[in-house]
């Protein structure tokens, strides 16, 4: 063979080694980081040529709480912290409801930072918070294998942003709480609001920059961003936030009165429920204690499996001083994107309404049995406005798909939609230099239509969003399709450009449609799919429904006060 006619191509077919090579031997990194409590290493990981993403895995943020305490800072540490291994989840119930997993140690975060061929600086950060009923959650997600689904690897990459993901206290460990000072609650709000601050305090040896902080969430995550901004507590710490299907106002998001589910517990661990209570309950086992929460029930319509969400936050006269409805000024100059899936209902009306997915006739009895769930504290005239608004578009006899689609309505609006609709509202009206922009996510499930488990018609269920904003068409290809990758990478330029300006149209990444900012005017939002062009604007979301859930009959919000 002729060596000078095989040596280019031997070079050729060890090109792509090569460049690897030179890119992870030249990949920039920041190495040994030190912070507050002590230095960490984490691991440099290459996505590309000149491109890698560093990850920090379980950075104490604070130390092991207390029962019912607030957090403290951490004590610190000598050696450097090899930061290579997600942390416990905190304390909580397993799936089944019959047994608990995790550790009370489990105050830590995840943090991803993008490099190109140098070190980052000044980035902005994005702080993750998870959802889970406020009951259970991780900070990595759910995984398969080694795919985490908060995996903030994509997102930190294709954005340009820090993705920082924390963990808190959720369940009876997290949210107990008497409604007084004997155990004020929001154990979990003050773990969030603790690793905030840390972040505040430490991200700029990671290359963030300490003034451009967003956070966002979803479901009770969600809830929590809305939460943080509106505490005094983080004041000008927080710039910017994102809570996808979950506010403060939604029903299963907020109690007033918390004091039923203490006695309950109390009984169930055999503490007395007189003023030793406290007392007793701070000498029990936290698993026992995990265990004596409410447990979720399903299959019912009369008793939605949501109402049995008892453990939540609450106005404890410090992190929340009031009502959050009188809260939002704290939030005024916090530039604030939300929105909801218009099938966020489905997941849980499905369980509560069996019938809806498993191919038998839906009763319009169950319809009505849910929605008299729904208005049980506001009387049986409430029911029957609610009832003759959402079917007076019927006609004499209504098909199946039309009664299953007004039930998984039903569910969104009161659940999710409403509630959300109210927090923008309010939100837009109170700001200042802060700008509001709503979402509807409308891309149809991927476990709708022929051979697959649910109706044809289903379109974006509740958590459906999360594989989208983490990338995942991206890092599991073979799970999607092509449409599937253009919404992802649509919504994480939005996320992230959002993140950086306060804009999501404004930054380095291009964006398919102007997104209008919000008014109480024209009540513009944008309704996302994967094929969205110039029509995908749309204004007044569901108003006949916001109006009759806020006005007509008195909203969720409004009995909580
Ligand atoms: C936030 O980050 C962007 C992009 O890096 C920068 O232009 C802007 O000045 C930063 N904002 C603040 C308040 O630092
Ligand atoms: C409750 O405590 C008892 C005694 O420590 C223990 O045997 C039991 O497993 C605990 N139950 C749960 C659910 O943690
Ligand atoms: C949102 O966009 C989808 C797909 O283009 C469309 O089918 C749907 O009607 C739109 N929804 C609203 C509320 O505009
Ligand atoms: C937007 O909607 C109008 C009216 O239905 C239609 O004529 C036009 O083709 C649509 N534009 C795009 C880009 O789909």
């Amino acid at each position: 063979m002729d060596p000078l006619r095989t040596l280019p191509a031997l070079l050729l077919a060890l090109l792509p080694a090569l460049l690897l090579a030179l890119g992870t031997a030249s990949a920039a990194s920041l190495g040994v980081v030190q912070t507050e409590g002590g230095s960490v290493q984490g691991l440099n990981i290459p996505v590309g040529l000149f491109r890698s993403v560093e990850v920090f895995k379980g950075i104490p943020f604070a130390a092991k709480p207390g029962l019912f305490q607030k957090p403290e800072p951490h004590p610190g540490w000598s050696d450097i912290l090899k930061a290579t291994k997600f942390a416990p989840r905190c304390l909580q119930i397993s799936i089944l409801q019959t047994d608990t997993f995790g550790s009370e140690d489990c105050l830590y975060l995840n943090i991803w930072v993008p490099h190109g061929s140098k070190v980052s600086s000044d980035l902005p950060v994005m702080i993750w918070l998870y959802g889970g009923g406020f009951i259970v959650g991780g900070s990595m997600g759910a995984n398969f294998l080694n795919n985490y689904l908060y995996s903030g690897q994509e997102l930190a990459d294709r954005g340009g942003v820090i993705v920082v993901s924390v963990a808190y206290r959720v369940g009876v460990l997290g949210f107990l709480s008497t409604g007084d000072s004997a155990l004020p609650g929001n154990y979990g709000l003050w773990d969030q609001q603790a690793a905030i601050a840390w972040v505040h305090r430490n991200i700029r040896s990671f290359g963030g920059d300490p003034n451009n902080i967003t956070l966002f969430g979803e479901s009770a995550g969600g809830a929590s961003v809305n939460f943080q901004i509106l505490s005094p507590h983080n004041r000008g710490m927080i710039r910017r936030a994102v809570s996808q299907s979950g506010v403060a106002f939604c029903p299963w998001a907020f109690k007033t009165n918390p004091r039923d589910v203490v006695v309950q517990v109390a009984e169930k661990v055999g503490c007395p429920t007189d003023h030793t209570m406290t007392d007793c309950l701070k000498t029990i086992d936290a698993g026992n204690l995990t265990m004596a929460g409410p447990k979720i029930k399903l299959g019912n319509p009369d008793q939605p499996g949501v109402m049995s969400l008892l453990l939540t936050p609450v106005v404890d006269g410090d992190f929340l001083p009031d009502h959050p409805s009188k809260l939002f000024h704290n939030a005024a100059e916090v530039d604030y994107l939300l929105g909801v899936n218009n099938m966020d209902g489905h997941i849980f009306t499905s369980l509560d309404v069996p019938s809806l997915e498993n191919n038998q006739d839906t009763p319009i009895e169950d319809l009505r049995r849910l929605l008299e769930a729904y208005t049980k504290d506001k009387g049986p005239a409430a029911l029957d406005l609610a009832f003759a608004e959402y079917t007076s578009g019927w006609g004499p006899s209504p098909n199946q798909e039309t009664i299953k689609r007004t039930v998984v309505d039903i569910g969104t609006d009161y659940l999710f939609l409403v509630p959300i609709q109210t927090a923008a509202y309010l939100h837009a009206t109170t700001a200042t230099s802060g700008r509001t922009f709503s979402y509807l996510l409308s891309e149809p499930s991927m476990l709708a239509g022929p051979g697959k488990p649910y109706h044809d018609w289903v379109g974006s269920d509740h958590m459906d969003d999360l594989q989208f904003v983490f990338g995942k068409p991206f890092r599991t290809p073979i799970a999607y399709a092509d449409r599937h990758r253009d919404l992802s990478a649509y919504m994480m330029h939005y996320w992230t450009n959002f993140a950086r300006t306060g804009d999501p149209n404004v930054g380095p990444s291009a964006v398919p449609v102007t997104w209008p900012q919000m008014d109480m005017f024209s009540k513009r939002y944008l309704n996302i799919t994967s094929d969205m062009n110039d029509n995908s604007t749309a204004q007044k979301m569901r108003l006949r429904f916001v109006q009759l859930w806020s006005q007509n009959i008195p909203s969720p919000s409004e009995t909580f006060s």
